[in-house]
Formats: C-alpha cells, sequence, structure tokens
C-alpha cells in the first residue's frame, strides 16, 4: 500500500494533510524519514516516533447507554456509532433498543455484522433482565418451548429455544440467538411480564467488560473477537 493511503487510513486524516506530515519529516519507515506519499510500506511506519499500525477492519466494544438508537444516522437520537470517533464506516453489529443499555459491537467489518446477526449462527445473546412481576419457574419450560409471536412485518414466527435463569424475585438471566423487534419485551410480556430494564452483557462467549462505563468504547483484538463464535 502507497504511504499516503496508509497514513491517511490509520490516522484518518486526508491526503493533503499526509503530504503536510510528510514534508515536516514526521513520518519514518522503519528508522529512515520518509520522503514522498507514493512510496510504497515495506516496513514499520512511525508518525511522530510512535508506530502507527493500519488495520483494514476494526471492532469495538461499546457500552450503550439508554436514549442512544443503534441506526447510524438518526435525526432527534444521538447513535451508537458517536461513541468512536476517528474511524471511518462503522456500524452496530445487531440492534438494541433506545432503552436497552450493555455490550454492542461496532466495526467496519460488514461481512463479520452479517455473521454476528444471522440467526442461522446460532450465537447466543444474554440480557439481564429486570420485570415488574415475579419469574415463575414453569417460565423456564415455556421460554424453552418459545412463542408465538408478531414480527414487524405483522407475520407470526415461533421463537428459538431461549434460556431463562431466575436470579432473584423479578430478575433474570434471558439467552436468545435471534435479533428480532422487541423480542425479549414481547417474551415477557407472553407470560404476564413487563420489562423494566434490559442490558445485554454476553454475545456467545464474549462479555461486556466491567470496567467499561455506560458510554465508553474499547478496541477488540482478535482473541475477544473469536469469543463471540464459541458457543
Ligand atoms: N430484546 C428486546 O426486547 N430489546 C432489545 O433491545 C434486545 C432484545
Amino acid at each position: 500500500m502507497r504511504l499516503d493511503k496508509y497514513l491517511a487510513e490509520a490516522l484518518n486524516i486526508s491526503r493533503s494533510e499526509t503530504t503536510t506530515i510528510i514534508k515536516q519529516k514526521k513520518v519514518k519507515i522503519d528508522d529512515r524519514v520518509a520522503k514522498s506519499g507514493s512510496e510504497e510500506v515495506k516496513g514499520k511506519v512511525y508518525y511522530n516516533e510512535e508506530e502507527i499500525v493500519y488495520k483494514e477492519f476494526r471492532y469495538f466494544m461499546i457500552n450503550k447507554p439508554k436514549g442512544y438508537v443503534s441506526a447510524s444516522r438518526d435525526d432527534k437520537n444521538p447513535c451508537v456509532v458517536d461513541l468512536v470517533t476517528g474511524v471511518k464506516n462503522l456500524k452496530a453489529a445487531g440492534r438494541l433498543d433506545i432503552d436497552t443499555t450493555g455490550l454492542m459491537i461496532l466495526t467496519n467489518d460488514g461481512a463479520f455484522i452479517h455473521k454476528v446477526t444471522s440467526p442461522k449462527q446460532e450465537i447466543y445473546k444474554t440480557y439481564e433482565v429486570e420485570c415488574d412481576k415475579e419469574f415463575k419457574r414453569e417460565f423456564v419450560s415455556a421460554f424453552l418451548e418459545g412463542f408465538d409471536l408478531i414480527d414487524s412485518d405483522g407475520s407470526i414466527y415461533h421463537t428459538k429455544k431461549a434460556y431463562l435463569e431466575i436470579t432473584s424475585k423479578n430478575k433474570a438471566l434471558i439467552s436468545i440467538c435471534e435479533g428480532r423487534f422487541h423480542e425479549i419485551k414481547k417474551m415477557c410480556h407472553e407470560v404476564g411480564l413487563v420489562v423494566t430494564n434490559l442490558k445485554r452483557i454476553k454475545i456467545g462467549s464474549l462479555e461486556l467488560d466491567s470496567a467499561l462505563k455506560e458510554g465508553e468504547a474499547k478496541e477488540l483484538e482478535e482473541k475477544d473477537i473469536e469469543k463471540i463464535f464459541v458457543k
């Protein structure tokens, strides 16, 4: 890859800005000062003596706060993609309702988004759920057997196996492998409960980092991404 493209992508700056920093002798390839943006990158690139690593695909874990929408643009509300700045073309891998908090992945890797959100992959997502009334023991088998629910387009579908683990009177962990609109809220409604708080804490085996405050993001590494696909 040409040096100017490499710098523009890695630093999220324009091609003309790359020319400026090269002229200012702020860019090095290995231990020599780079001369021109047209040279091919064959070595480690440094800007202001700091190594710059260009990655085609980037993955971020965010702890979504309430009030943020999962879309990339919205006229009224802030968007989850606004929580990571300086990286182009980020999209959310799956959706959470505006009032749901917790684990979301933002990435510029479209194939990854498709894989994570496809129900065929059966990647379970786990939610902490708080309801207005008590979770009864008999609900466990009802969630496993599934419910007939109405989808956004009016069609009826039967939910895939969902796992309910009651953690206290009106709190539970629910794991589902589909990303249908309001799915957990609708399932709880079927057993007479209203969801009062919903937080996603796990995708596959990847858990929300407990150090990440609402609204914060951290870049994921390959080993984190792999956990998503571990059942
Ligand atoms: N189920 C819901 O009802 N809402 C979400 O945000 C996610 C799953």
